[in-house]
């Protein structure tokens, strides 16, 4: 595969005064120029640590360990400056409550600006035409004088359109989007994915998109990666990994779903307590609630195998699901 970006063996490690949290444990991904990745799986699977270690937003207090591969460079070891440029006009990133990002005391206006002077070469007024452009891009009507306004004035929609305004300033070649319409309304939520279909689609960009929908992901993405505990259960087509699983955890994640292909369905909780992640298993970290566990999985780590073309799992029941119920 022609990569973009090659995740391996990516961990990190929480040092909490509680003592140590696995939040990621051994993760290996793959995005290729173009491509929409899922990254689907339960709250606290590790989905939104592995996208902030991907993008160096990690603080210290984060113990990283493996490797993330940007045309040729690690970004975990790359110096700051050189981190800088790739951070904006490589990757772009969204996350879930567009307020926390953006800087309350300045303008959206200028905040598009600080994007478009740190990643092109614009001049003043190349960059306002750029905003204006980019405001009409993500479908904010009357560009010039919504450009004057703070992020306040902006409804929770609005908002996340100029979030993702000032990640495309930079035009980046990959988008992480950290769950980019859990806090929005459920109509403005397929507005704003439409809006990020569209804009990979048109400007060439790979997205990597965490999301806990499964509805979302059969709708929007090329592949899919499911996570539980920190570590990878399967990764494959869309279509494959939903229709036919070959892990017992994505397996029950969508037996749990309300109803056949329900469009916007949500997971739904799995029998069972959620795993520990500050006491790992030395085995598979579903065994506990999982039906189709044989003894060995409470004491063997299942380790990712190729499956199918463009398919892996981890899962010692892998032979026996896959065949559609
Ligand atoms: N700064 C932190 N310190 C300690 N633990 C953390 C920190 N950030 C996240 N975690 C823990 O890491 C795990 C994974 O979190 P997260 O990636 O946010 O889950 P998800 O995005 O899949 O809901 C959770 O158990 C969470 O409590
Ligand atoms: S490895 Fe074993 S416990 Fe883990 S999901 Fe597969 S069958 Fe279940
Ligand atoms: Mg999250």
């Amino acid at each position: 595969m022609n990569e973009l970006l090659r995740v391996e063996q990516l961990g990190v490690v929480f040092h909490a005064a509680r003592g140590r949290v696995y939040a990621v444990d051994g993760v290996d991904l793959a995005i290729a120029p173009g491509e929409v990745l899922g990254l689907v799986g339960e709250s606290g699977s590790g989905k939104s640590v592995t996208l902030r270690a991907i993008a160096r937003l990690l603080h210290e207090e984060a113990h990283i360990t493996g490797r993330v591969l940007w045309q040729g460079r690690d970004l975990l070891t790359l110096p700051a400056r050189a981190l800088e440029q790739v951070r904006g006009a490589g990757i772009g990133t969204i996350f879930q409550e567009p307020m926390a990002a953006l800087n309350p005391v300045l303008s959206i206006g200028l905040q598009i600006d600080e994007s478009l002077r740190a990643h092109t070469g614009l001049d003043a007024a190349g960059r306002r035409a750029r905003a204006r452009e980019l405001l009409d891009l993500v479908g904010i009507a009357d560009a010039a004088s919504r450009l004057r306004q703070y992020p306040h004035e902006f409804s929770g929609g609005m908002r996340q359109r100029a979030m993702i305004a000032i990640a495309l300033a930079a035009n980046p070649k990959l988008l992480l989007a950290d769950e980019p319409t859990t806090a929005l309304d459920v109509t403005i939520q397929d507005q704003i994915l439409r809006l990020l279909l569209r804009l990979v689609s048109e400007l060439s960009m790979a997205m990597l998109l965490v999301t806990h929908d499964l509805g979302v992901v059969a709708s929007t993405c090329d592949r899919v990666a499911v996570m539980y505990a920190g570590r990878l259960c399967e990764t494959g087509p869309t279509a494959q990994v939903l229709h036919a699983p070959r892990h017992a955890y994505t397996d029950a994640l969508l037996r749990a779903l309300p109803g056949e292909g329900a469009a916007r369905a949500r997971l739904q909780p799995i029998p069972g307590m959620p795993p520990r992640i500050d006491h790992p298993s030395p085995g598979c970290p579903f065994a506990p609630r999982c039906t189709h566990a044989e003894p060995r999985c409470d004491r063997e780590r299942p380790a990712m195998q190729d499956v199918a073309p463009g398919r892996a799992s981890a899962c010692f029941a892998q032979d026996r699901l896959g065949v559609a119920a």
